[in-house]
């Protein structure tokens, strides 16, 4: 496993590659969320590729930027034995050099949810992506579920701007009790994170609440038990999971059940997607 640091770097290494690269875009402070992406690419690509970069653009300026957690050394060893080929770890300055002045914006899936929380995040988010497919010029790239609107604005700004990259999106990898994995999981003290797990278990009521006739009962019931949980949602939406804009029904297209969250330290997100049943054939 080669680690580099450098764009010259980065370029020589990935010459050395034939046959197909899997990307996965990373902030480090790796878990098995990332690991499963990570996993994924080596099953699928000649070479898997991984860049850790805490990309200081998608942080709003009260952001937890200074306090994200890092550490590429544990983030080597755990990446060491699943055969990746290539860890790229830039620095801020080589990817925003001075007088840099050029973004990618993706216009209305990025309004709403996160977007409406986070202004310029999603800026943040695609200019980077955008780079990093640039810069490695995968055949592949992986993303996590975990992260619905993210995953579809990359979706989105992939087919808008002709990248000729496939976006592959795996399910949420979940602890025990179903917290969605997360590097921001750190910041729960022990309280908050028995009250975290709420949220994948009100998601989980809303899907099956809606599965069993009313999205809208669901919604409720969900809100229900965050709020038992002490836990008050910044959003819990039901979208179109493509287009996201709202429904209030299931329909024949995919609905997504988006939620985030302040505890305790830790702003959380989550979600579920609900797909529609698949007809019975006669
Ligand atoms: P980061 O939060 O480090 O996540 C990297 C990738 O791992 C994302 O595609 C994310 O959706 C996925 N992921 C995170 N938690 C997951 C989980 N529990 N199960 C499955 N996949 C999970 O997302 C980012 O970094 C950044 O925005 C990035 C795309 C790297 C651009 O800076």
């Amino acid at each position: 496993m080669l680690t580099v640091i450098t764009l010259s770097e980065l370029y020589t290494a990935r010459r050395s590659f034939a046959g197909t690269v899997g990307l996965v875009p990373t902030m480090g402070y790796l878990h098995e969320g990332h690991l499963s992406l990570i996993r994924r690419a080596k099953e699928e690509c000649d070479h898997v590729i991984v860049s850790v970069f805490v990309n200081p653009t998608q942080f709003g300026p009260q952001e937890d930027l200074s306090r994200y957690p890092r550490d590429l050394d544990r983030d080597l060893s755990l990446m060491e034995p699943l055969g990746v080929d290539l860890v790229w770890s830039p620095t801020a300055e080589s990817m925003y050099p001075q007088g840099y002045q050029t973004w990618v914006e993706v216009e209305a899936i990025t309004r709403p949810l996160e977007g409406a929380r986070r202004p310029g995040h999603f800026k943040g988010v695609t200019t980077i992506v955008a780079k990093l497919f640039n810069v490695v010029g995968p055949d592949v790239a992986y993303f996590g579920q975990k992260d619905a609107q993210q995953a579809a604005v990359i979706r989105r700004m992939a087919r808008d701007l002709d990248f000729p990259v496939r976006i592959e999106v795996l399910p949420t990898v979940r602890e025990p009790d179903g917290l969605a994995m997360s590097s921001r999981n750190a910041y729960l003290a022990p309280e908050d994170r028995r009250r975290a797990a709420a949220l994948a278990t009100a998601l989980a009521t809303v899907e099956r609440e809606a599965r069993a006739g009313s999205l809208r009962a669901g919604l409720e019931a969900g809100r229900g038990e965050l709020a038992a949980a002490g836990i008050e949602p910044e959003y819990l939406e039901a979208r179109d999971a493509e287009r996201l804009d709202p429904v209030t029904e299931l329909g024949d297209r995919a609905v997504l059940v988006a939620v985030a969250a302040q505890v305790g330290a830790a702003r959380l997100i989550d979600n579920v997607l609900i797909r529609p049943r698949t007809a019975r054939k006669p």
